[in-house]
């Protein structure tokens, strides 16, 4: 299996977690735990929220726009994804940090005939030269569309995951995710959904059983992941501290939760590969 495995956190909707599953799933791959991985963090949303909340420097981020550099020129000039990765405060994880000009970067290269194999051709030209090897794991955090970028990352990705915020909406606001998956399944062969994941979850009464529901009636259930991610003051308050969850308050529920997730996750890719 050629590392590293490339997995994209996909959703229309803002606020549904994305960037927190992201920066929370990126880190905790990197515990002991879970092998010490070195994981890759490609922030591909133009409003850089996990470049901030991994404690990225707002200046450089500001330099990059200022110059049209970054993320976004690497994907304009179809440069190496290397030539944009930076270290983090935390040990194993890097990043490419996102910045506000990729918001162009849609009108900038629709039309192109490669306009959804851009980011495909800038790892392969990493890959190539063996500058991703010591990946385990690329992450990328998606803006909340489904436009030129996320086809982007969906086209070059092994696995995807949705993150809902459980309370807003149902199966019904997802199908359009999920024919997007599908419809990009027919030309990347090796994207495989590895489910949703019910995030900000309030727990009064039995209102996740009643989340369920939905999917259950339509025969979705199956997409679920089991662990779900509680709706938590710590979460929030590890963004403004710009660290993941479990370098903010390690015992927090919250952090456990993630910690599960990633197990499930890894469970999830484990079986898919056929190594149980
Ligand atoms: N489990 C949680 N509990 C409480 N607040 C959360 C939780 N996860 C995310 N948030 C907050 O909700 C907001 C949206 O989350 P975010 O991950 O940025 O979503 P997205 O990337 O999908 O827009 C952020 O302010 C974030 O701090
Ligand atoms: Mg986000």
């Amino acid at each position: 299996m050629t590392r590293p495995k490339i997995i994209s956190l996909v959703n229309n909707k803002g606020g549904v977690g994305k960037t927190t599953t992201a920066i929370n799933l990126a880190y905790s791959l990197t515990l002991d735990i879970f092998g010490n991985n070195n994981v890759l963090l490609i922030d591909a949303d133009a409003q850089h929220n996990a470049s901030i909340g991994l404690n990225f420097p707002r200046k450089k981020i500001t330099e990059m726009d200022n110059n049209n550099d970054g993320f976004y020129k690497i994907l304009m000039d179809k440069l190496p994804i290397a030539t944009g990765i930076f270290g983090t405060d935390f040990k194993g994880l890097d990043i490419v940090p996102g910045s506000k000009s990729l918001k162009n970067i849609s009108q900038r290269i629709a039309g192109e005939f490669d306009q959804n194999f851009r980011l495909k051709k800038v790892i392969e030209k990493s890959k190539e030269k063996g500058h991703l090897d010591k990946y385990n794991y690329i992450i990328i955090d998606c803006s909340p569309a489904l436009s030129v970028l996320e086809y982007n990352a969906l086209m070059v990705s092994d696995y995807v995951i949705v993150p809902i915020k459980t309370a807003e909406y149902a199966y019904d606001g997802i199908e359009i995710v999920i024919d997007a998956i599908n419809e990009v399944k027919e030309q990347n062969k090796n994207l495989e959904f590895l489910g949703i994941v019910f995030t900000q979850v309030v727990l009064i009464q039995n209102l996740l059983e009643e989340y369920k529901k939905d999917y259950i009636e339509v025969g979705a259930e199956d997409m679920l992941f089991d662990t779900f991610i509680n709706s938590a003051k710590d979460a929030e308050m590890a963004v403004k501290n710009r660290k993941p969850i479990y370098e903010y308050k390690k015992n927090s529920k919250v952090a456990q939760k993630y910690l599960d997730f990633t197990e499930e996750m890894l469970t999830k890719i484990n079986k898919r590969e056929g190594r149980e």
